[in-house]
């Protein structure tokens, strides 16, 4: 098993480390339904393991590869996608196991996204959110302006320990931009909706500068590191599934790509 470990991290590589830590949240959780919104190229979406219902959320999706069988993309908003789709009949009468917010970064949208998929939550489900501890004032601009983005998705972290004391939030510090982990959902909880006007006045023009008196706190900052993730989450999977041997007929993939690259001369793909 340590040699599928070693053979799978060395020979399957990740981008980034939020990536890498959304790859060990699936193969730990191996939830039986994931709803993505902010698809992109995919890269995080076709973490999910074989069997699992995925629905991919973005109005303008830049996919590098064909999505598996069990996964669609609606091509919308998320504000139209979830006016619009029965998310319950599209995961087959199942709650949302996992979701990952990962959309427009402007703190009402994700608070809208995030109302939204707790509706379709159960008590077991982990909500992802992306962004939500930003590097500095720069980068968390609500106008895009930098290569690495993230809104001012950080607003959203204070609102729910705010609003919903009832919720368990924390941000994994994980390069680049932190990764929020809630659990704890109510899918009969209103209070965001009807709060949501106030809510929206109390957050939308909080300057950056609150976070200064301490970021770490403020945002219920935890190490980014597996081993605390881990932690953080429902001790069992949602299904069975042998995550083992998935691994190492990854490794074993990765080790083949590895050794026609190298016979065509070409650099180790990173
Ligand atoms: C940062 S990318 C997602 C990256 C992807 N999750 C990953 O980690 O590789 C953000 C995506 O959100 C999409 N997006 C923008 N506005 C959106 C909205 N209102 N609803 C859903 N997706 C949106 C963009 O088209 C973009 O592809």
């Amino acid at each position: 098993m340590q040699l599928v470990d070693r053979g799978y991290r060395r020979f399957v590589r990740f981008p980034k480390p939020y990536v890498e830590l959304l790859d060990c949240i699936q193969q730990h959780l191996v939830p039986r339904t994931y709803v993505e919104v902010g698809v992109s190229t995919g890269r995080t979406l076709s973490l999910a393991l074989p069997g699992t219902i995925c629905i991919g959320i973005d109005p303008a999706p830049k996919l590098r590869a064909p999505l598996g069988p069990t996964s669609r993309l609606f091509t919308s908003t998320s504000d139209d996608f979830f006016a619009h789709q029965d998310l319950r009949s599209l995961l087959e009468g199942r709650p949302v196991d996992l979701a990952f917010i990962d959309g427009l970064h402007h703190f009402e949208v994700a608070l809208r996204d995030f109302i939204n998929l707790e509706r379709f939550a159960s008590s077991d489900s982990v909500v992802l959110i992306h962004d939500c501890y930003p590097i500095d004032e720069l980068t968390a601009t609500r106008e895009r302006t930098t290569a690495i983005w993230s809104g001012d998705i950080w607003k959203l972290i204070l609102c729910l320990k705010q609003w919903r004391p009832d919720l368990q939030v924390n941000v994994a510090d994980t390069a680049p931009t932190g990764l929020g982990i809630v659990r704890g959902l109510d899918p009969d909880s209103t209070v965001l909706e009807e709060s949501y006007d106030r809510i929206y006045e109390q957050f939308i023009a909080l300057p950056f500068a609150t976070l200064d008196r301490s970021k770490a706190e403020m945002l219920n900052r935890v190490p980014g590191d597996w081993n605390t993730v881990r932690s953080l989450l429902p001790t069992m999977p949602f299904r069975p599934y042998n995550v083992t041997l998935f691994r190492g007929r990854q490794a074993v993939a990765g080790m083949v790509a590895a050794g026609r690259r190298y016979v065509a001369g070409r650099p180790p793909k990173i």
